[in-house]
């Protein structure tokens, strides 16, 4: 067991746990922030996405060891009252279906319109469809992302 200060949300936290833990567990079982989901565990589904200084990962598969103090966001974080444009897009198409696999689809779609904030069609799927949804929302997803960008001009 080792000592791990992480920095989440905007907060410091503490936490004395195996070095290779992902950080999935660590969000979960040790911290209570239990957005984030587990479905594949090897980061073929992208379900446990974060942000991780603001790119997405796969917090599955990242061991705390590695995270050191990068800033770490997770869908709890993303915005103070659930407001962020991905997430009023997301109400207003109404994506979800069961909803597991939306935390992580809202993240990475977060972190994708950082970086373009005006995706094509093209770009939209190739930077989503490595997000699995197993109730088939995709055409809600691209229609929020596009939403998405626009209010964000
Ligand atoms: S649970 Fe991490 S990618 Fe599937
Ligand atoms: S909404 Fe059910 S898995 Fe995506």
């Amino acid at each position: 067991m080792a000592n791990y200060k992480l920095q989440i949300n905007g907060k410091s936290y503490e936490v004395d746990v195996e070095e290779d833990t992902p950080l999935l567990w660590v969000l979960r079982d040790n911290l209570g922030l239990v957005g984030t989901k587990y479905s594949c565990g090897i980061a073929q589904c992208g379900a446990c996405t974060v942000h991780l200084n603001g790119e997405a990962v796969r917090s599955c598969v990242l061991p705390v060891s590695a995270v050191k103090s990068d800033k770490v966001t997770t869908i709890e974080g993303l915005s103070e009252n659930g407001d962020h444009p991905v997430q009023q897009a997301w109400e207003e198409v109404d994506v979800a279906q069961c909803g597991y696999c939306q935390a992580g689809q809202i993240m990475t779609a977060a972190a994708l319109l950082k970086k373009n904030p005006s995706p094509s069609d093209e770009e939209i799927v190739e930077g989503m469809n490595a997000n699995i949804c197993r109730c088939g929302t995709y055409h809600r997803i691209k229609e929020a992302v596009k939403l998405a960008s626009a209010k964000s001009k």
